[in-house]
């Protein structure tokens, strides 16, 4: 076999993406994993969906099976903008939006327009593993700016932004953010929107959980607080299915268009397909019809997660208490290396992501992320069993450290 190492590029070694890979390779049989951020199949509208596709097959095929214009067909641009405007309150104007492949795709596509070597990107501390190795990729230089309970500390960003720094964007996930599970409090969204815009910052607002609170009303969206200095990075991969890759991107008229003529080099249109069975499913009245049971489905699954760690786990450890998605994030007593726990984790049945992949600078070992989208509540307790007895082993034994 040729090898073909020397033909790799630069930018490809910059990436890292051995955890994602790790999280996306699952885990041996009989471990209990809560590593992937993945919506549960319970929740997929198989149902309807199977009525939909036959209808567009049979009456719709030349446009479903047909490339679109770059920015998304026009249909389903109109009920993207009347969805957003239901939700949201604002109706993004039709310059001011388009349809990606997905979340992850609209990261992509803001590197691709805006970030040049070198050039500085705000994260929060810590962040979404698959913005990280984007952003690695782009050849940023990316600054961690610290959270707290609720989330990205604005002083510390005005800090930093006061004395001099410049990024491209602040790439934020204001609602149960990956991987803390973290929610920003409405006068923080406040705060954070009139900072950028004094110092002429965009920021990248990420919400890929919004719809999946427990209970209650959402805060509103940093976009509907500041359209002229948000680009919103929306997905269907956790209210939808993520097998259809499609998400959507809305901000101001002049960075979308730049946003467009990225995406014209890449994919250059998200599926017909796709999108037809998207706005077929949502002008049907689907998401209504189902994103209550799926809201009631994780709210009952962290229900359980977390009063089984509550119970389970000894002293010294600590978690954040979401109040939607599918994350939260636990913290170990000091001296103990979630990184080095992993091995005997999985030994005993049970996994997790450490959290220093979160982190730009290696840092929160003694951090890491558990998902309760996929295991049902009996599955959840066992494994908090599971965890609880490997803490408590490396708690009697010397420190670990990697
Ligand atoms: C915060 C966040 N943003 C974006 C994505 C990616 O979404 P998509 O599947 O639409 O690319 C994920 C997926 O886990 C995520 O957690």
């Amino acid at each position: 076999m040729p090898d073909f190492s020397h033909a790799i590029a630069r930018r490809a070694r910059l990436r890292g993406g051995e955890e994602l890979a790790a999280i996306l390779a699952g885990s041996p049989p009989g471990v209990l994993s809560m590593t992937g951020g993945f919506p549960n199949p319970a929740t997929f509208p198989t149902d309807e969906l199977d009525a939909i596709a036959a209808a567009l097959l049979r009456d719709d095929a030349a446009v479903a099976l047909q490339y679109t214009p770059v920015a998304g067909l026009s249909s389903v641009r109109e009920y993207l903008r009347d969805r957003i405007a239901g939700e949201q309150g604002g109706r993004p104007g039709d310059d001011e939006l388009l349809v990606t492949s997905g979340g992850m795709e609209c990261i992509n596509l803001l590197c691709e327009a805006l970030v040049d070597p070198g050039d500085a990107i705000v994260v929060e501390a810590p962040t979404y593993l698959g913005a990280l190795m984007a952003f690695a990729a782009a050849e940023a230089h990316v600054v961690p700016v610290p959270m707290d309970a609720d989330g990205l500390v604005v002083d510390a960003l005005e800090e930093r932004l006061g004395a001099g720094l410049r990024p491209k964007f602040v790439y934020t996930i204001p609602e149960y953010q990956n991987p803390t599970g973290r929610t920003l409090p409405l006068a923080r969204r406040r705060a954070l929107v009139e900072l950028c815009r004094r110092h002429g910052v965009l920021i990248l607002e990420d919400v890929a959980y919004r719809e999946l609170a427990f209970g209650g009303d959402p805060l509103p969206t940093l976009w509907s607080l500041g359209p002229d200095v948000v680009v919103q990075a929306g997905t269907f991969s956790k209210s939808f299915f993520p097998g259809v890759r499609l998400g959507w991107a809305c901000g101001p008229a002049q960075v979308v268009a730049e946003l467009v003529a990225a995406k014209g080099n890449t994919d250059q249109c998200a599926g017909a397909l796709g999108q037809m069975l998207l706005e077929r499913y949502g002008r049907g009245g689907g998401f209504e019809r189902h994103l209550p049971a799926a809201r009631a489905l994780y709210g009952a699954h962290w229900a359980a997660l977390s009063s089984a760690l509550e119970r389970c786990m000894p002293e010294g450890v600590t978690w954040t208490e979401p109040a939607g998605g599918f994350l939260t994030w636990l913290t170990l007593p000091d001296g103990l290396d979630a990184h080095a726990l992993r091995a005997d984790a999985l030994a005993a049945g049970v996994a997790y992501v450490p959290g220093r992949p979160f982190h730009v600078d290696r840092g929160g070992a003694s951090s890491l992320r558990l998902s309760f989208s996929h295991l049902g509540e009996a599955d959840l307790e066992e494994a908090v069993q599971r965890l609880a007895g490997v803490v408590r082993g490396a708690l009697r034994a010397p420190p670990v450290r990697s």
